[in-house]
């Protein structure tokens, strides 16, 4: 079967895309590689395995990487508004993805939308022009070979699925299949099919108040940092690498922060180092659970306090408390460290504390950057703002030493 964007190419003999149908395509992908990025964060909270979570993180910033080098090429092109002109066909299989009923539909909705996707942007491929296209050429053969990875694990989670599972699953994936069919399918070219009145279930997603794990991971705390500091070599390293796997707070807030900012008027770029930050907490929790299992230690707890008293708050205000507040509180402890263990010669534990502290540089400064902006026509300055947010945890850690803003 010749699908529309390939008919639409031979009709006119063109052999390639012409620039109105290109903007048209490539704001509909970003839309939807875009429209992940809330269902992912939101998902994150909730989905119980830590597995599960990680590998959330890697795909929330695989979508945010594509849908930024769609957008960056559309800039170029005489395209208009990227956000103004999404139909709201098109908007409702977006929102869709967040509002799965369960954790089997959202893991099964995400990989039809990708398969469809990929298939979309192989058949945009396949009619591109080799010259006058090129540029679209480049972003949708690295677009593709990102998106099969991605299908791949979802893929292997879905073939997990019991039959009870899977039978709802499909029944979820049949709205979605619907939902597209009204839109024209991801390029919007396709016959529109009338959509069917019946959505298979009411209820709509809403993020979990707390970051949920399953069994195997308990609430719990830590020792205090100076006490961590007196443990032998072996004790101290299992410690810090326990702490690393409670980055899965950091990640959380910055999952809570990319959920609930995602209707404020904010520029992409802010989504954009949002969730790369998020990825990077994601993945320092991930150098938690490595480590832990290179020490033959099996991470069993997280300490989230620190997200639990920070949820009131406004997005504004978790942002600044974490970047500006904890992460500049923990930075002095990041060079003695990486120096530590490169003098002990252990350089497998270096590499994961010297990319940490490099990361966290990054982090203070998108706090620095995006409070700002958030600040321009306020009448308070950053240090309001962390007055406030003191007041704010005051009340939650009363017992918490002078000075110190973090239990561990
Ligand atoms: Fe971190
Ligand atoms: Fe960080």
């Amino acid at each position: 079967m010749t699908s529309a964007l390939t008919a639409y190419v031979q009709s006119r003999n063109q052999g390639g895309v012409d620039i109105k149908t290109t903007v048209d395509l490539f704001r509909r992908y970003q839309f939807l590689e875009r429209a992940a990025i809330p269902a992912l964060a939101g998902w994150f909270l909730a989905v119980p395995r830590y597995e599960d979570k990680i590998a959330l993180g890697y795909r929330l910033w695989a979508h945010a990487e594509r849908a930024d080098a769609f957008r960056r090429r559309l800039k170029e092109l005489r395209g208009g508004h990227r956000d103004a002109n999404t139909e709201p066909a098109l908007q409702r299989v977006g929102d869709a993805m967040l509002h799965a009923p369960d954790e089997p539909c959202f893991l099964a909705g995400v990989r039809l939308i990708l398969a469809r996707l990929g298939a979309a942007y192989r058949e945009h491929l396949a009619v591109a022009d080799a010259s006058a296209n090129a540029l679209e050429r480049r972003i949708l053969r690295a677009a593709l070979a990102d998106l099969d990875e991605a299908k791949a694990w979802y893929d292997r989670r879905t073939d997990a699925f019991s039959p009870d599972e899977r039978e709802r699953a499909a029944r979820w994936t049949r709205w979605l299949e619907a939902l597209l069919a009204a839109a024209g399918g991801v390029s919007g070219l396709d016959a529109r099919a009338e959509l069917p009145a019946e959505r298979p279930a009411t209820a709509l997603f809403e993020r979990p108040a707390t970051l949920l794990f399953d069994a195997r991971i308990q609430r719990g705390t830590f020792e205090p940092f100076d006490q961590r500091m007196n443990l032998t070599f072996e004790e101290k390293r299992v410690a810090e690498f326990r702490i690393f796997f409670n980055e899965f707070y950091a990640a959380a807030v910055l999952a809570t922060i990319l959920h609930d900012a995602w209707r404020a008027d904010a520029p992409w770029e802010f989504f954009h180092d949002m969730a790369h930050h998020f990825w990077d907490e994601v993945r320092h929790a991930e150098f938690g659970a490595t480590r832990l299992a290179e020490l033959g230690v099996a991470p069993d707890r997280v300490d989230l306090v620190l997200f639990d008293g920070s949820q009131s708050l406004p997005f504004l205000h978790r942002l600044c408390f974490l970047t500006l507040g904890l992460e500049v509180f923990y930075m002095p402890r990041k060079q003695p460290r990486v120096k530590r263990y490169g003098e002990a010669g252990d350089f497998r534990t270096q590499l994961f504390a010297d990319v940490d502290w490099n990361d966290e540089g990054n982090h203070v400064r998108y706090g620095k950057k995006w409070v700002t902006h958030f600040l321009e026509d306020d009448s308070r300055e950053i240090e309001d703002l962390q007055d406030e947010i003191k007041e704010h945890m005051k009340a939650i850690f009363a017992d918490l030493p002078e000075g110190k803003l973090s239990p561990f």
